[in-house]
């Protein structure tokens, strides 16, 4: 059985007092459950007093991006060793908003991914068609190869570990969310793109979330699908209440 995993993306959103407080708010309201998995990833800033606050509690932090390299002249960037060594468990990479702004290709994506299990971070691949492609029909096309680059020469055993995030971009901070038919269909999609790269039973492990306008008012429906294993929240994830009523679902 899959453990379900709902991951909280904050973006470029809240001061430092404000995800103090996002903090002890949602101390309080998360049940120690082993039956899901609970990840917020606040702006690099906060990163490491996150990881401080979130010790006791039933909640992993993750950085929202970074760099493939372990160090170097990189001015602004965030390594891998880095995350580590404060303590991270978590990195999204390859989301549509790195990939739209900062040309995140998928090579660069898969860059990232080996770099990640070498620091032992758990990868939130991202992936996702615009809404140009799904009207064209090129939703599967597009995301099947998105899946495959990002996890070429990935071997099973770090495979296994990943989450993917199925994103379409028509769905994020629109309040336009996929049917919860439409999500499991392409998840459904990925898992047979991993099944085609891995053992039946690796690709069955690994978790894809659904992401995309994801709130407490769809989230029951979305998770009870044959193959969404959680969700990726940006927006419903900045409340405090909003994003316990979200973890909850997943318990
Ligand atoms: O990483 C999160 C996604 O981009 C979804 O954002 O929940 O605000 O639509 P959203």
């Amino acid at each position: 059985m899959r453990k379900p995993i709902i991951a909280g993306n904050w973006k470029m959103y809240k001061t430092m007092d404000e995800a103090v407080s996002f903090m002890d708010a949602l101390a309080g309201k998360l049940k120690d459950s082993d039956a899901s998995e609970t990840v917020i990833c606040p702006p690099a800033p906060y990163l490491a007093t996150l990881v401080e606050k979130s010790k006791g509690l039933p909640i992993q932090i993750g950085a929202q991006t970074m760099h493939e390299n372990a160090e170097g002249a990189f001015t602004g960037e965030v390594s891998p060793a880095m995350l580590q060594s404060i303590g991270a468990k978590y990195v999204i990479l390859g989301h549509s908003e790195r990939r739209q702004y900062y040309n995140e290709t998928d090579e660069a994506v898969n860059r990232k991914v080996k770099a990640a299990f070498e620091y032992n971070l758990t990868p939130i691949v991202c992936v996702g068609e615009t809404l140009e492609q799904r009207e064209a029909n090129e939703t599967s096309a597009i995301v099947s190869d998105q899946v495959k680059k990002a996890f070429a020469e990935i071997d099973e055993a770090n495979a296994a570990k990943a989450v993917v995030a199925y994103e379409p971009i028509w769905a994020i901070g629109t309040g336009r969310t996929a049917t919860a038919e439409d999500a499991n269909e392409v998840c459904a999609k990925i898992r047979s793109v991993l099944t085609d790269l891995y053992s039946g039973p690796v690709a069955q492990s690994i978790r894809i979330q659904y992401g995309g306008s994801v709130k407490p008012a769809n989230i029951e429906e979305l998770l009870s699908m044959s193959d969404i294993d959680g969700a990726l929240v940006g927006g419903a994830s900045l409340d405090p209440e909003s994003f316990a009523a979200l973890a909850e679902a997943g318990a």
